[in-house]
């Protein structure tokens, strides 16, 4: 898979990686994450929150689909695992359009509603610790913030 790929080797490296690329979103970006269960989603997400200054703990949103943690810039977290082979919108688009950075859990369940621009990561496990993070940018905005993170 061709994309920007960073190498981690413990969760904390992880959650930096995450981190930075925070700071680099803006206001309506959306993130989606693919990988399977246990790879690091949610690990990646808290550590957004985390860059994000976010300070309430950013828990998997299983039950809920999406949750919402107010800050400088809002997250709308949202794992859609139980919208596989559902075509359900919870209202989608109001997240994308809104002021909060949205990032996503098995967005793969959800491509007819994904926004055309986004970035998407993929975690892959390679051991207890070791994981592949993939970051495939659409559209130029994200090419940019992939850049700047690999610098
Ligand atoms: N290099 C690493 N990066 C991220 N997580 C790691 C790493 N090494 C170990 N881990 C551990 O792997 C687990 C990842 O769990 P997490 O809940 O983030 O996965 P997930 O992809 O969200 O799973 P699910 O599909 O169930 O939502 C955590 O316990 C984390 O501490
Ligand atoms: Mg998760």
């Amino acid at each position: 898979m061709e994309g920007y790929v960073f190498n981690t080797e413990t969760t904390e490296e992880t959650l930096r990686l995450a981190g930075k690329l925070a700071l680099l979103l803006s206001p309506g970006d959306v993130v989606t994450l693919e990988g399977d269960l246990g790879a690091g989603k949610t690990t990646f997400t808290k550590g957004i929150g985390a860059g994000l200054g976010i300070t309430r703990t950013i828990n998997s949103p299983t039950y809920t689909i999406v949750k919402e943690y107010m800050g400088e810039i809002p997250l709308y977290h949202m794992d859609v695992y139980r919208l596989e082979n559902s075509d359900e919108d919870i209202g989608f688009q109001e997240y994308f359009d809104g002021p909060g950075i949205t990032i996503i859990e098995w967005a793969s369940f959800i491509k007819e509603f994904l926004p055309e621009h986004r970035l998407d990561i993929t975690i892959q496990s390679k051991g207890d610790y070791q994981r592949v993070i993939t970051l495939n940018p659409r559209g130029h905005h994200f090419d940019q913030i992939c850049k700047e993170l690999a610098r």
